[in-house]
């Protein structure tokens, strides 16, 4: 029999539990295994057995820090009221449980200030989504200068945090160290999410691997400026914070109003990072996408022609895209007016007339005439200054006071705060979506926003508003056409994050296309992303980035792991070069449902070589992709021993061989690559549906 108010909230494989503690603070009493309810109602806070009973101990186990005068850790919710106190003492005040929705509300002692914390559960991918909203009812302006909202107690036995770093043309990577004695923190600043890191962690004992080991992992659902800080506190206690970044912003909340800090999303798995990637997978197709329909194979001007794009090229490359089996044909950068270099156009969403003279609409209709959808890059958020919307509309973009404003690529940023930008931008892509029949947009943003907002909207709250009003821009789009297709884009993948993905539909992660790299970085991403949010191209050989060398067919196989697409001047391919393309993109047609819904395994990755598998969630047919990186000593590539099978089935694999379950997983499945940059897929089907092996 309890005497305490005590949550269990259970996913599948987890519990979270949260309790009332003796003096009505809100903490957090386990995060991992699933417990039983009676099991929940045993935990114990450690200062119910007096561990450290020091008086330097700080709390560390409450749901949200603030100044309490107890609580040492960097407050995540930094309260100043008028008359220049900044203490706080949450209490807990009420609960209410609706469905798979708890709310717990706090309320200052003194003050008419609450903080609600929501926690969504998603029981089938083991993922809880946290919330915190601060109302203010009181009858004063209150200050806030932190509002991360969620502080997350992490296992003491976590010594390593998982992260995924990178800049430009090198995002995201993968990386592992040790957690510091003090405070590990990351963080993304200019209102984007950046290419630095993104807003996703995991941390685990230091033993864990792909398929073994608890892993925890967490991430933000908000495409702007972030900080995470995972702290050992003097109890050795571990928690982290994940939140908008503090930096400068300053929120007055006048009285009756209230603020939501951005949602964070996490998950526990036993299974390893394996199982952390399954759970995000889930979650990302089932909860944050809008839909998981199949992503079209695409066609991309940009790595083909730049900005040198005109009808009569897109016209040769549109025919050849449907050849080769393209289902969607996107013009890059370079096709409205001013438009020839990084340094102009950008604003004036018109058809450049001397490269298209019929404007866009034949071309869209040609393309939809090959039996392709029809799409345009555009970057709606920014303006050049050698622009006649910068000339009409000079005060339309974001300054701080009197200061020159700081030009990145040749351009500014939108002051998404004023109603009539957020107007015009809307306005101006219906009429393009509409004049164009476009089924989709590339919506890019190539410049952090340094210099953000006038005296009157200062203190970081542009940038924070920012976010929103773009948010709120791409969801008007989208109800408005649900047809199409949203691929976000920041120089690559500096805004893939599943605050993004909630208003777009797949992101491109990197301009980075040279295969040997995407190899890592699509591995990377894949820990916190499905592949039917990757967008990967085959593009040139040599690669533009670093003018390494690679076979076609090696770099459809590494584009194969994510969805599909070509951005290469196709109208250079002979006719072996098109006839593998075809091959290749029937082949992933083929097996697009495994690779962009099915479960992922990442077999290896070694210095000479690695591997993935995806299959159908009941096991019946798997595609395994095979890389040779560089050979070394004559080294045989490692028997691919495929994961989440039946043991006790038969499969049998493409080129005829045949194997029980048991034996792939143990023995593996033997493949033979020679050479630098060699490649393979082999597709394995259950026995049963074997009339379905082509070849
Ligand atoms: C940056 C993107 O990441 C590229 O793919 C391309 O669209 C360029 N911008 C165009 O300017």
């Amino acid at each position: 029999m309890t005497t305490r108010t005590l949550w269990n909230l259970k996913t599948a494989r987890s519990s979270y539990v949260v309790s009332v503690g003796t003096d009505g603070r809100l903490e957090n009493l386990h995060w991992g295994v699933p417990l039983s309810d009676e099991e929940a109602d045993s935990l114990h806070t450690p200062t119910d057995f007096g561990i450290f009973p020091s008086s330097f101990s700080a709390s560390s186990g409450d749901e949200v820090s603030s100044r309490d005068g107890r609580d040492l850790r960097t407050p995540s919710l930094d309260f100043t009221f008028p008359d220049g106190s900044r203490v706080v003492n949450l209490k807990f005040a009420e609960a209410q449980a609706d469905g798979d929705t708890l709310s717990l509300v706090m309320t200052d002692v003194r003050r008419e200030i609450d903080v609600i914390l929501t926690y969504d559960i998603f029981p089938e991918q083991d993922v809880i989504r946290r919330g915190c909203r601060i109302v203010n009812r009181s009858s004063d302006t209150v200050r806030l200068s932190a509002v991360s909202g969620v502080d997350l107690k992490l296992p003491r036995r976590a010594k390593r945090i998982t992260y995924l770093p990178g800049r430009w043309a090198a995002d995201p990577q993968l990386a592992q160290t040790p957690l510091i004695d003090g405070i590990t923190q990351l963080e993304g600043r200019g209102g984007f999410t950046g290419h630095r890191s993104k807003p996703w962690f995991a941390v685990d004992d230091g033993t864990a691997n792909e398929t073994f080991g608890e892993v925890w992992s967490a991430s933000l659902m908000w495409s702007g400026s972030w900080k995470l800080a995972v702290e050992r506190t003097t109890v050795e206690e571990l928690h982290a914070q994940l939140g908008i970044h503090e930096d400068g912003l300053l929120v007055d909340l006048a009285p009756g109003e209230s603020m939501d800090a951005p949602n964070v999303v996490l998950t526990y798995s036993a299974a390893g990072f394996g199982g952390v990637s399954d759970n995000w997978h889930d979650f990302v197709r089932d909860e944050v996408l809008r839909s998981s329909e199949p992503r079209p194979v695409l066609f991309n001007s940009w790595e083909a022609h730049m900005f040198d794009v005109n009808e009569s090229t897109q016209l040769e490359l549109a025919q050849r895209a449907a050849e080769i089996g393209c289902e969607l044909f996107v013009v890059d950068d370079g096709w409205f007016r001013g438009r020839n270099d990084e340094h102009g156009g950008l604003g004036d969403w018109y058809h450049d007339p001397r490269k298209f003279p019929a404007g866009l609409l034949p071309l869209s209709r040609r393309v939809h005439s090959l039996g392709m959808k029809f799409g345009l890059w555009v970057e709606p958020e920014m303006v050049s200054p050698r622009s006649d919307l910068f000339r009409e509309h000079p005060d339309w973009i974001y300054t701080a006071g009197g200061e020159t404003p700081v030009e990145m690529r040749g351009q500014l940023v939108l002051d998404l705060g004023r109603a009539e930008v957020r107007r015009h931008i809307r306005q101006t892509l219906e009429r393009l979506i509409t004049d164009n029949e476009l089924d989709y947009l590339k919506w890019d943003f190539n410049r952090p926003i340094t210099v953000a907002g006038d005296a009157a909207r200062s203190g970081g709250v542009v940038v924070r508003d920012h976010v929103r009003h773009l948010y709120e821009v791409l969801d008007e789009i989208r109800e408005k056409f649900p047809h199409l297709l949203i691929e976000g884009c920041a120089g690559g993948g500096a805004r893939a994050d599943y605050g993004m993905l909630s208003h777009t539909d797949l992101v491109w992660p990197t301009d980075n296309t040279d295969p040997l790299d995407r190899i890592e970085l699509q591995r990377a991403f894949s820990f916190a992303f499905p592949a039917n949010v990757t967008s990967s191209w085959v593009t040139g050989s040599p690669s533009l980035l670093n003018g390494r060398v690679s076979s076609l067919e090696f770099r459809f196989h590494v584009a194969m792991c994510g969805v599909l697409g070509v951005g290469d001047d196709i109208t250079l391919w002979d006719d072996a070069d098109l006839e593998l393309a075809r091959r290749m993109v029937g082949l992933y047609k083929r097996n697009r449902d495994l690779v962009q819904n099915g479960r992922l395994s990442r077999l290896f990755l070694s210095e000479d070589s690695s591997a993935v598998q995806y299959n159908d969630h009941a096991a019946t047919r798997a595609i395994v992709f095979a890389f040779a990186h560089g050979r070394a000593f004559g080294r045989r590539i490692e028997n691919l021993r495929l994961r989440n099978l039946m043991p006790n089935a038969w499969y049998r694999t493409n080129d005829g061989r045949r194997y029980s379950g048991r034996m792939l997983a143990s023995v593996g499945l033997p493949v033979d690559l020679t050479g630098d940059l060699a490649s393979t897929v082999i597709e394995v089907y259950q026995e049963g549906l074997v009339s379905g092996i082509d070849g």
